[in-house]
């Protein structure tokens, strides 16, 4: 962050310093709102939540080495005190990206939005651009209204790329994250039915996404998915060029020939870049499942966007692993199992992405697909539920644990679709999964455990993954 005073703080906060605290006292950042993540210099902010109440930590913030604290209540330490900390956190975050795109060498800011993939996009892309400078890209999903200007203020004037993942659980959110850091390459990956109970309808998460399109100026570069056809029509919602990326299309800016995977599901392509001529390079990448392609060619189209050259974004995907954890995250155990933890979060799309994952690696190995439910769905549910029991079964997956109430759906349509008592079971809850699993893993089997993140099946991933007797350092190769 740039470092800014108390005083400075409450002028851009419309907030007050506190009575007995030095409006001189300086941040440096980072700005953190778990006082766990406190480094000498940070400015704590305190939220007050269901569970804890971050006013409480406000002094071993401190004793941590705080320089200060945003309250919206008198604490006994250092403080300026604001009405509401998320929207102060926004006008912070957009007094800092002002200062630094004031600057002669600005930074770029690269935000990208979708239903399916952000993180893994974000992620990659964070590779590539710090492959061509210093590069602000958190690790994990920071995608909402303060996970976003919590990025932005991790930047400072060294940072030459940002880059925001943008969520969305209904229409305006995407507006309100791009009014605190417009972009100057924006992508969207996708239009699926993440989330769609609280949308209602697939045209009102293409709406919604396209938000983010609609923030570019006419120097921004709208960067779409040309497969995709909610997503292609955006190209004419922004005021930016539009820069596009497709599989096997030679109508595109940037596309993907000659797919090839290798016995662990892992791609390899020719990645096409269009300028006038055509240049090429051949990638393989460390990730998990073809869908990855996608994830990629997102990647790849905005980082040129942004002026990095083919050599420097071929590089950078060439062996790139998943940077985030519980996302395909691929573990081969020493007895010779292997782990495939996806259980960050499901949905139909994503769900079906990984068990065709799983279904290339069978064709060498047994696998087991440990799915629980899917959440966030709407009224249809049930139906989505059963579409995936159904899948499970074309695609011949030797055995479906099926976890947890909300996935029953799931086993009751693979036991109608053809699957017998030893290829579909259902159990009560995760630990009963492992009980199961216990006595069935075998040298060979691949093992894809995904649901939404409540039904808590990454943490049975990371147990099978580094099982007792295992060390951490030796179970996680992803
Ligand atoms: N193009 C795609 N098609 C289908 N599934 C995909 C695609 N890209 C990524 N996935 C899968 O989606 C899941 C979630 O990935 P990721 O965490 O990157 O998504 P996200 O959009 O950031 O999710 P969230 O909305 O929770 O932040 C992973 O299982 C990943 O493998
Ligand atoms: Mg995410």
């Amino acid at each position: 962050m740039i470092p800014l005073s108390a005083g400075e703080i409450a002028r851009i906060t419309g907030g007050t310093v506190a009575r007995g605290t030095d409006p001189e006292i300086v941040t440096s950042g980072p700005v953190v709102i778990d006082s766990r993540e406190v480094r000498p210099g940070s400015l704590f902010v305190a939220f007050a939540g269901e569970q804890a109440d971050g006013h409480d930590f406000c002094g071993r913030a401190v004793e941590a080495g705080a320089a200060l604290c945003l309250t919206t209540r008198p604490v006994d330490v250092p403080s300026v005190r604001v009405a509401d900390p998320a929207a102060a956190l926004a006008d912070l975050a957009r007094h800092v990206l002002s200062v630094l795109r004031d600057r002669e060498d600005a930074l770029t800011v690269l935000a990208l939005t979708g239903s399916v993939g952000k993180t893994g996009v974000k992620d990659l892309l964070g590779t590539i651009c710090a492959a061509a400078g210093e590069t602000v890209s958190p690790p994990g999903s920071l995608n909402n209204e303060l996970g976003v200007p919590l990025t932005v203020l991790a930047a400072g004037p060294a940072t030459r790329y940002l880059v925001l993942e943008m969520g969305a659980r209904g229409v305006g959110h995407i507006e309100y994250l791009t009014s605190i850091a417009r972009p100057d390459v924006a992508a969207v990956l996708n239009v699926g039915t993440a989330h769609l109970g609280e949308f209602g309808s697939v045209d009102a998460i293409a709406a919604a996404k396209g938000e983010i399109v609609e923030a570019l100026t006419t120097d921004g570069t709208a960067v779409l998915n040309a497969d995709d056809g909610r997503v292609a029509a955006l190209a004419g919602r922004s005021a930016g060029r539009a820069l596009t990326w497709g599989i096997d299309r030679d109508d595109t800016d940037v596309a993907a020939r000659d797919v090839r995977l290798d016995d662990l599901a892992r791609p390899t392509f020719e990645l096409v870049v269009r300028d006038g001529e055509e240049q090429t390079r051949r990638v393989a990448l460390g990730l998990v499942g073809e869908h990855q392609v996608q994830t990629a060619l997102a990647a790849a189209s905005m980082a040129l966007a942004a002026g990095i050259d083919l050599g420097t974004v071929a590089g950078a995907l060439d062996g790139a692993v998943p940077a985030s954890p519980h996302r395909m995250q691929l573990v081969e155990r020493g007895d010779g199992v292997t782990v495939l933890n996806d259980a960050y979060n499901a949905n139909p799309q994503s769900m079906a992405a990984a068990l065709r994952a799983l279904a290339v690696i069978g064709e060498n190995h047994r696998t087991i697909a440990v799915l629980g439910e899917m959440l966030e769905l709407g009224p249809d549910s049930t139906r989505f539920h059963a579409d995936l029991g159904e899948l499970v079964v074309r695609l011949n997956i030797d055995l479906l644990v099926a976890v947890g109430e909300g996935a029953r759906a799931v086993h009751r349509a693979a036991v109608l679709e053809g699957s017998w008592g030893e290829e579909a079971v259902w159990v009560a809850d995760a630990d009963e999964a492992e009980m199961l699993l216990a006595g069935e893993l075998r040298a060979g089997d691949v093992v894809l455990l995904k649901s939404s993140r409540d039904v808590g099946l990454r943490w049975l991933g990371e147990r099978l993954a580094a099982p007792a007797g295992t060390s951490r350092a030796e179970g996680a190769t992803a």
